[in-house]
């Protein structure tokens, strides 16, 4: 009988992918097979995120969860960036924890369920050309890496230190992948980096010229592939050559990530982000201007070290006039092996909470509006989900997600959608016949 794998991941899409690729090797070069069943489980995996500090402290409670749940034998493995930069002084906390892989050592796997106590979380490994079996979560969407690791040393960011340096994954292993996944119905590809339009910058078998921008027009040329999107990519290197493609090229789905972090300059040059309030907003505005129906997401940080009020009012104001369409917004978090934990003037947790709670509230409130327009536009919709009630979800290229009446035979579909109805997270709309 097969043995059976069960595994939780956090956190951000390469964490999806990272998890992918385990289960992959698990499942094709080992005899494993996956389970839901924590109880049934002869090997449990937990795909961890480092970003943020709560995570951190939630995942011994986690394990030691799993570990009372466990059937005797089970084995459990701390894999991805909390594993990269605790290693060993995980082990040596809750010593049932059979093994610990660091997030740029997936393709050790297999040697570590043979293992006992292996802990490999080499910075240096370098994997971006070692070529993993296949396995996917959505026959509909593919989620491809273009480079691991991330060069960028944000002041606030652990990704540097557990992801470690960045390399580029070589264009033709890309665009084989691309290909096969496209050609196994995948028709969207979702390509992955921590900072994906820094793509070319270095690869690890010879040089090459090639940027970002070359990247997505060899993917678009691929006929099985109808769509193309990407995360994250750096508002710095949004050069006008990179938002023409991004305007003009029909696969390229017309939603952008623009990560600001924070409207003030001064914060941002304290972050080392590399550009000013001037040049995001230049950006987003042109990128307005040239795709008049672009959905526009963002990362913001709250109480970095050193924000005054009068920071974190040029952050609202940013917010104000792009009208982003969707906020990920966060307290900052000191993080260890990050200069800015150790910046004077750290923001006190009750003036970061109320900041965090008037940013959420004043966009929820602009949602309202943002929303309304979509109404009574038609939009083309790729169906990839059935819901409750008897609905269909999809999105739409700009990203939102958009229910329907409907059922099975619409998955997989590019299908036109009239807005009937709006919500802040959501629209719901009829199939146009
Ligand atoms: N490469 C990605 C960033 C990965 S981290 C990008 O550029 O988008 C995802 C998000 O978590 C960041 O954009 C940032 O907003 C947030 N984040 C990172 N470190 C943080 C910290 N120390 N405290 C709070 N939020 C943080
Ligand atoms: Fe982190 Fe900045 Fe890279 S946010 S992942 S160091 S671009």
């Amino acid at each position: 009988m097969k043995k059976k794998l069960y595994i939780e991941t956090l956190g951000c899409a390469m964490n999806v992918r990272d998890s992918e690729h385990m289960i992959a090797e698990l499942t094709q070069k080992e005899d494993f097979t996956l389970t839901n069943s924590l109880e049934d489980a002869d090997l449990i995996l937990i795909n961890t995120c480092s970003v943020r500090e709560k995570p951190v402290h939630k995942l011994f409670s986690e394990i030691g969860y799993f570990n009372k749940k466990k059937k005797a034998d089970a084995k459990i493995g701390v894999c991805g960036c909390t594993a990269s930069h605790l290693g060993e002084e995980i082990i040596k906390k809750a010593p049932y924890v059979s093994f610990v892989l660091g997030a740029r050592n997936v393709s050790k796997i297999t040697e570590v369920i043979k293992k006992p106590k292996a802990v490999e979380v080499d910075l240096d490994y370098d994997e971006s050309t070692y070529a993993f079996s296949d396995f996917r979560s959505s026959p509909y969407k593919a989620f491809i890496n273009i480079s691991i690791g991330c060069d960028k040393k944000c002041t606030f960011c652990i990704v540097p230190n557990t992801r470690g340096e960045e390399i580029s994954i070589p264009p033709e292993l890309i665009v084989q992948e691309a290909k096969k996944a496209a050609k196994n119905g995948a028709k969207e590809i979702f390509l992955l980096g921590q900072n994906v339009n820094n793509y070319g910058r270095r690869f690890s078998d010879k040089e090459r010229n090639i940027d970002f921008t070359d990247l997505l027009k060899m993917v678009s040329e691929i006929e099985e592939v109808k769509r193309i999107r990407f995360t994250s990519p750096h508002p710095l290197h949004m050069d006008d050559r990179f938002l023409e493609e991004f305007a003009n090229n029909p696969k390229i789905c017309k939603s952008m990530h623009m990560p600001l972090q924070s409207g003030s300059t001064k914060i941002l040059r304290a972050m080392k982000r590399g550009y000013t309030k001037e040049w995001f907003l230049d950006r987003a505005m042109k990128l307005r201007e040239m795709v008049p129906d672009v959905h526009i997401s963002t990362d913001i940080i709250v109480g970095f070290p050193g924000e005054s009020e009068e920071d974190f009012a040029h952050t609202i104001d940013v917010v104000k006039e792009v009208g982003f369409e969707q906020i990920f917004s966060f307290k900052y978090s000191p993080r260890p092996l990050t200069p800015a934990k150790d910046y004077p003037n750290q923001v006190d947790d009750s003036t970061a909470s109320k900041r965090l709670s008037y940013l959420q509230e004043l966009h929820f409130s602009m949602l309202d509006t943002i929303s309304q327009k979509e109404l009574g536009k038609v939009y083309e919709v790729y169906f990839e989900e059935l819901k409750p009630g008897g609905y269909v979800a999809g999105r739409s290229s700009n990203n939102w997600i958009v229910k329907v009446k409907g059922s099975e035979e619409l998955l997989g579909k590019f299908v036109d959608v009239k807005i009937t109805k709006t919500g802040r997270l959501s629209l719901e709309g009829e199939l146009i016949a």
